[in-house]
């Protein structure tokens, strides 16, 4: 990483002109914006190998990260990992050829690998940590040929501390790169900006509520947030395991898909969930429905109250454009629905999903980080407490007196699920079961479609999967998204809405870096 640009990018070009030379020199490949289908064409046409690739995208953090701290580090071994893929493929063993082989991908740094990187959610407390094992997800990415470039800066501890977004201990502020002093969201912002600025081929991030859909809707990505248990919680540092899921963070639906097929799946370490949405999993993956005609026929609510001028910040360019989707949609075949409500009062609903989400959330985020730290063959920190005492004797590099870490001493102060809890999940089970899943029944709708992650606490709650999709930028060229949100296992008619969407109206642009 201290290597000179110059010198980086003589490397760069001198492993490309002879991954090229094996075909007929120099080739041209495209690395800016390159998707998996266009590096897998480029691996079996000879213009790019894996370690062209890293060599990359290890420039691209070289020289924006200073600026962006999108990626808090970066794997010794990635370019070991592309060399072993390039051999891989060039001896055509059985494992090259899936979709992800010698593909870099960046984690959010809550998703545990067991190499030379830290896992620490952005967290110093973890600093030094070791884990037992990779989690399930990178296991996954693994075992198909992915290479782990390295780890992306999230909120500290996944956003359970409150702090500014996209700030964590060990990765500073991560900043928009489309527009530096927009908000760039939590708490996947690293990979999301990552993605954004062409540091890494595909990201992963997680969300609990909202922190996959927020930073990909404001850093024009696409971000899956899959049914709860359709991918591994198992070596995530977590928040609930009621709410949590692991999801990708890409520049285009059939990038998301890709790392999608991949990373679901049965893990027994994640027995209960991953075994009960297993069910989901089509047959063949999750490719085939990457369908041009893909909004065709489909019923799409619009629920009242979220395309509303002021709200969450939105005015008239953004207004506009969404309806300028709606009848995008229409003409592409959906039969999109208007006028609907999900609650006599929204804001009440939205209110009451919050507030019971955080009696619930406090005491199982004790229990299950609690449970990951004891885990670990290692810790600086075994338990809540001990992390709260960390951040108390470490003010400066922690941020105390600006962010302070008024819910994690919350956190600390509960015992377990008792009558309160039950009473607050209870209630969330209630509010779900009334809302969305009632409003998606008598309408017989496929997706509800709501601004960016305007809806997140609708989905979080039931577990629900949702992808938004780049739809915009506003005036000053902040990006905005648009999000296909469903009922559990609903990712085949989110995909082919979401695809057919990105197809009709192709919103991503690079970013340019405006202040
Ligand atoms: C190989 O495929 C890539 C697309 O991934 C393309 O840009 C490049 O021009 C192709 N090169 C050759 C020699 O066909
Ligand atoms: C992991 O953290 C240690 C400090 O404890 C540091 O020396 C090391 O470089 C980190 N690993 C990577 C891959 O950055
Ligand atoms: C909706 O609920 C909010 C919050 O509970 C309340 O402030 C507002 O007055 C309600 N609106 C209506 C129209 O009842």
């Amino acid at each position: 990483m201290a290597q000179p640009r110059s010198q980086l990018a003589a490397v760069i070009l001198a492993v490309v002109a002879v991954a090229g030379g094996r075909c007929s020199g120099y080739t041209g490949f495209e690395f800016r914006e390159a998707t998996v289908d266009a590096i897998q064409l480029g691996f079996k046409n000879g213009s790019i190998t894996s370690t062209a690739l890293v060599l990359f995208y290890l420039d691209q953090i070289n020289s924006l990260n200073p600026l962006l701290h999108a990626v808090i580090e970066v794997n010794p071994d990635a370019l070991q990992q592309a060399a072993h893929a390039d051999t891989e493929r060039a001896s055509s063993s059985d494992r090259s050829g899936g979709p992800l082989h010698g593909i870099p991908v960046l984690l959010k740094d809550n998703i545990a690998t067991r190499d030379r990187l830290n896992t620490t959610a952005g967290s110093l407390a973890l600093l030094g940590s070791v884990v037992r094992r990779d989690a399930g997800v990178a296991a996954r990415l693994r075992a198909a040929g992915a290479v782990i470039l390295g780890k992306a800066n999230p909120s500290e501890w996944s956003n359970f501390r409150p702090v500014k977004d996209g700030w964590s201990a060990r990765g500073g502020q991560t900043l928009n790169p489309y527009v530096l002093s927009a908000d760039p969201c939590a708490s996947s912002t690293g990979p999301a900006v990552a993605a954004a600025a062409n540091m890494a081929a595909v990201t992963l991030g997680t969300e609990t509520d909202g922190s996959i859909l927020c930073p990909s809707s404001l850093n024009s990505m696409v971000g899956i947030k899959p049914t709860v248990g359709l991918t591994s919680r198992a070596g995530v540092i977590p928040v609930t395991p009621r709410q949590d899921t692991v999801g990708p963070i890409c520049r285009t639906v059939p990038d998301a898909v890709h790392v999608l097929d991949v990373i679901v799946g049965y893990d027994a370490l994640d027995a209960e969930a991953t075994g009960s949405a297993s069910k989901y999993i089509p047959v063949g993956g999750y490719g085939q429905f990457l369908r041009m005609d893909g909004l065709r026929g489909k019923r799409i609510g619009i629920p009242n109250g979220f395309f509303i001028e002021g709200a969450y910040g939105k005015g008239k360019i953004q207004l506009r454009v969404y309806q300028e989707h709606f009848a995008t949609m229409r003409k592409h075949g959906a039969i999109v629905i208007e006028n609907i409500d999900i609650a006599s009062n929204l804001t009440a609903l939205l209110g009451d999903i919050f507030a019971n989400e955080n009696i619930a959330m406090q005491a199982e985020f004790k229990l299950s980080l609690n449970a990951y730290l004891s885990d670990l063959p290692y810790s600086p920190v075994r338990s809540l407490s001990d992390v709260i005492a960390f951040n108390i004797a470490h003010p400066m590099e922690e941020r105390l007196q600006d962010f302070g870490q008024p819910r994690m001493i919350a956190a600390e102060r509960t015992n377990g699920i008792g009558s309160v809890e039950k009473a607050a999940i209870q209630r969330l089970n209630e509010l779900s079961a009334d809302g969305l899943e009632k409003l998606m029944e008598k309408y017989q709708l496929d997706a509800i479609v709501t601004p960016n992650s305007e809806a997140s606490g609708l989905f979080a709650i039931g577990g629900m999967p949702a992808i938004t999709v780049p739809a915009g930028y506003d005036g000053r060229g902040v990006p905005f998204g648009i999000c296909f949100g469903g009922l559990k296992g609903y990712e085949p008619r989110l995909i082919e809405m979401s695809y057919a969407f990105e197809l009709a109206t192709k919103v991503r642009r690079m970013p340019g870096f405006k202040p």
